[in-house]
């Protein structure tokens, strides 16, 4: 069963075609980030518009990347939700009309869910249950995925998404965006230990988690040295930044493992690439003889094969979708 998945939410129009649930045969993404960058961050209007140009030859390439024509496809999954509403639009609007003209189901796809699914390109079928970190640069929440391939959001971000406070904080500094990946580079040279940035709710009992005053401790303490008028060591912010931000997550999502009885772990989106998220969480549980599952980085961020992996899912569970399927900008994780 050849799947073809199609990834519109933000600002990647991307295209996976994956067969027999488990085996990735193409994953082509036509990035915006030049388009963006002037902007310092994503334009809904011009990601739009940029889908409309892009859609089509990023089909045409993962097909020729597979060695497989439209006649091949068992069916054309594609992201519904949650993203940008216009983006959201152009992928759902090719979805419909390659399965209606190729006679073809149509699976829509939370695209949250997908990061998760995603795995299983790499390691087979996920044993359930487990507990998933989805960290992105819209969404951040600690969620334990059932015996039933259901989602069970156990705590979340109540204010910015761990990817927004990478991308804000990278702003501030000059890098240009999305900024997580530059403020990984530069922590790479930076002592982690140099600023004690706070860890918020750290022991309020929940596994909720809030990243604006980490933020905002940041740049106050950029903006005290330069009054003070000390020169500061960009690296050294940059790795203590993440470090705050990463401690934090490793230790929410330790706590709620722990709670859930559950003892493995699967990172899922885009902050889910970042070197020292990867390396904190492959020594803690290492040390607690846990489980852990790190998509390789392409498939970390937005891509098409998450989508075509997770609408096989469904179409597997006899799940589908009709041609009346509406975009949900709003939708949650349990959708
Ligand atoms: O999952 P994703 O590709 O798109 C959304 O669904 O939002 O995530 C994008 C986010 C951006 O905020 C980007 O800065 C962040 O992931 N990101 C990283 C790294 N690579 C991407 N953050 C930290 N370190 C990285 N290496
Ligand atoms: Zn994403």
């Amino acid at each position: 069963m050849l799947v073809l998945g199609i990834e519109t939410s933000c600002d990647e129009t991307a295209v996976g075609i994956v067969e027999d649930r488990f085996i990735l045969r193409a994953n082509i993404i036509a990035s915006q980030v030049e388009l963006h960058a002037p902007f310092g961050g994503v334009v809904p209007e011009v990601a739009a518009r940029a889908h409309l140009t892009q859609m089509l030859p990023t089909i045409y390439t993962a097909l020729d990347t597979a060695k497989v024509t439209l006649r091949d496809l068992d069916a054309i999954a594609v992201t519904y939700g949650p993203g940008l509403a216009g983006a959201l639009l152009v992928g759902v609007a090719a979805a419909k009309g390659l399965a209606l003209a190729q006679s073809l189901p149509l699976i829509g796809v939370n695209h949250l869910r997908a990061h998760v699914e995603v795995s299983q390109l790499e390691t087979g079928e996920l044993e359930l249950p487990l507990l998933a970190l989805i960290v992105s640069g819209g969404h951040t929440s600690i969620v334990r995925m059932n015996a039933d391939g259901s989602f069970t959001e156990l705590g979340a971000t109540i204010d910015d998404a761990a990817g927004e406070a990478f991308d804000k904080i990278a702003r501030f500094i000059g890098l240009p965006f999305p900024g997580g990946p530059h403020i990984d580079r530069l922590a790479r040279d930076g002592n982690p230990k140099a600023f004690d940035f706070p860890r918020a709710l750290a022991h309020d009992g929940t596994y909720n988690m809030s990243f604006s005053g980490l933020k905002t401790a940041v740049v106050r303490e950029l903006r005290r040295m330069e009054a003070a008028g000390i020169e500061p060591n960009l690296a050294d912010v940059a790795a203590s930044f993440q470090e705050a931000l990463v401690d934090i997550q490793c230790q929410k999502v330790l706590a709620a493992a722990k709670a859930e009885g559950l003892d493995r772990i699967v990172l899922a989106g885009g902050v889910a690439a970042n070197t020292r998220l990867r390396a904190a969480f492959t020594a803690v549980c290492a040390s607690l003889g846990m489980q852990l599952i790190v998509p390789s980085i392409p498939l970390c961020t937005d891509n098409g094969a998450m989508v075509a992996a997770a609408g096989a899912n469904l179409l597997a569970r006899g799940i589908q979708s009709d041609l009346s399927l509406a975009t949900v900008p709003g939708m949650s994780l349990s959708a």
